[in-house]
């Protein structure tokens, strides 16, 4: 079977802007906002941010009073972080400054859109920290660190902005930004250390030591860099430029979760900056109750400085003739004719089959009803990514009775023409919609793209 090639495209973000999450900054020239005013902010803080209500295109200007006092008077000012201030932003700063660059590196509220840029959120609320600081290293962590506690701030680490709830940005506190951390080539990759996994005969083939700054595309290209002509894989979610600590602290969920686990199945070792300065790591046999807390508990324990990841190996390949290791997306729709035997069927096929056989399917799942494409039907849609072939796919959808002919019809997919293949009845691919297909009349329409690598099939 040909199907078209596809080109490996290293791209953080975009993936994640072609859900509907536009990128668009706010700060432009246009339509100035004055938010000097402490109502203002009080008011903007509790409705949510401006932008999250779709007023985009505003420049917000803060101003506080020039220099170090923007909270002179609390009337005036009355948001968290000035009660923060008022502990010693003064020593908080001048401490930041002997280690950090102003202005490169460590931004305070008084440093107007240098400042917005910095505690810019995409994805949540505005908010207003009394510091922002980019570290390289741990010991930058650790400086940081030390500046904020000696002076009484609260500290929030921050990898890759993702947050819905905005919880690396905090009001007051002092934000310790961990993007700058990432560098791939100081990546530990280790491919002796190999073991079992959690299915029944599935394994980690290695592992990659990465900073705690680097996203999930990061990781994704890494892995196929140096496992993927294995099948090694990592783990990503929906949108690769989520960071890999905050998405390994709070689970961190993707589509072949079903055969690899959860992000946190695959975290071997945390490495860790405490409140009080000292650097330790934490794994099943070293602290583990900390390891315990880090893995889905949603951070808070300590600044993550580095995190230890299994690569999982993709399942072996049903046929000998498929050289390598294949990975396919499919989407399939389907009208369902008995709607009781098929919500049976798929209640069946998520719970009781065989997960040696489901886990290779992963992805999302929609059940629907018209008005729409398919007129009153109720119908199905499965969005797959597959740890195999195509033809091993079909054999597998048969197996567990998804391609029953009795229960559900395979349907075209009418908007989208891109990627789509004409199936005889046996589910073979005829031909691609790119090319003439002669038997378009009477074949079934589907979306099939196959792969050689699990990085392609994630971006
Ligand atoms: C568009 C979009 C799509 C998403 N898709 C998925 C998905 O498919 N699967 C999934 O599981 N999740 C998904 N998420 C959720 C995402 O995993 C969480 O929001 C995650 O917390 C983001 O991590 P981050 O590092 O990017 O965010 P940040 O906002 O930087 O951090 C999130 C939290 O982790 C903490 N943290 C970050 N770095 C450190 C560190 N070094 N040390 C200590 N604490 C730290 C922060 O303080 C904060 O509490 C998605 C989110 C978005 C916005
Ligand atoms: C916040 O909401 C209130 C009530 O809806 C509204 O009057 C006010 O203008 C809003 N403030 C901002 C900054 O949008
Ligand atoms: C997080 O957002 C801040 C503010 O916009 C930005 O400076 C920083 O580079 C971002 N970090 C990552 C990893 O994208």
């Amino acid at each position: 079977m040909k199907l078209p090639s596809v080109t490996f495209l290293f791209v953080i973000g975009v993936l994640c802007a072609t859900e509907g999450y536009a990128h668009d900054s706010p700060y432009t020239q246009e339509d100035k906002v004055d938010l000097s005013s402490a109502d203002v902010l009080e008011d903007e803080l509790n409705n949510g941010s401006l932008w999250a209500r779709g007023l985009k295109k505003k420049e917000w200007s803060y101003k506080g009073k020039k220099g170090d006092d923007m909270t002179s008077s609390k009337g005036e000012c009355g948001i968290d972080y000035c009660e923060a201030k008022q502990i010693s932003l003064g020593g908080m700063k001048s401490c930041l400054k002997e280690h950090f660059d102003h202005l490169s590196n460590l931004y305070f509220p008084d440093d107007g859109d240098d400042y917005n840029l910095a505690r810019y959120t995409a994805f949540s609320v505005s908010r207003y920290p009394a510091a922002i600081v980019y570290v390289e290293d741990v010991e930058e962590v650790q400086h940081a660190l030390k500046c904020a506690v000696d002076n009484g701030y609260k500290v929030s680490a921050r990898g890759g902005n993702h947050s819905y709830q905005g919880l690396a940005t905090m009001d007051g506190y002092v934000v310790i930004d961990i993007g700058r951390t990432c560098k791939p080539d100081e990546f530990v990759v280790d491919k002796t250390d190999q073991g079992p996994h959690i299915l029944e005969g599935s394994k980690y083939i290695g592992t990659i030591k990465a900073q705690a700054g680097c996203t999930n595309a990061i990781m994704l290209a890494a892995g196929h860099e140096h496992f993927g002509e294995d099948g090694g894989m990592t783990l990503a979610g929906g949108c690769p430029s989520v960071g890999i600590t905050g998405y390994v602290l709070g689970g961190g969920a993707g589509n072949i979760s079903p055969y690899v686990g959860y992000g946190v199945d695959i975290v071997k070792e945390f490495q860790l900056v405490l409140h009080d300065g000292t650097v330790v790591k934490a794994s099943e046999n070293e602290n583990s109750d900390l390891y315990w807390a880090s893995r889905g508990g949603g951070g808070g324990n300590g600044i993550v400085t580095h995190l230890t990841y299994k690569i999982v190996q993709a399942p072996k390949q049903k046929y000998e003739e498929d050289l390598g290791r294949k990975f396919t997306l499919l989407n399939l729709r389907m009208v369902i004719k008995d709607v009781d035997k098929a919500a049976k069927r798929i209640m069946e096929w998520f719970y009781d089959a065989d997960p040696l056989i489901t886990g290779k399917f992963g992805g999302g799942f929609f059940w629907g009803k018209g008005p729409g494409s398919y007129g009153e039907s109720i119908f199905v849609i499965f969005v797959f990514a597959y740890l195999g072939s195509w033809r091993e796919a079909v054999e597998d959808l048969k197996v567990t009775g998804l391609l029953d002919d009795d229960i559900f019809t395979i349907v075209s997919y009418p908007e989208q023409s891109h990627g789509n293949v004409i199936l005889s009845e046996d589910y073979e691919v005829l031909c691609t919609s790119d090319q003439t297909c002669p038997q378009f009349e009477n074949g079934k329409l589907s979306s099939a793209y196959e792969f050689n690598s699990y990085a392609e099939v994630e971006l």
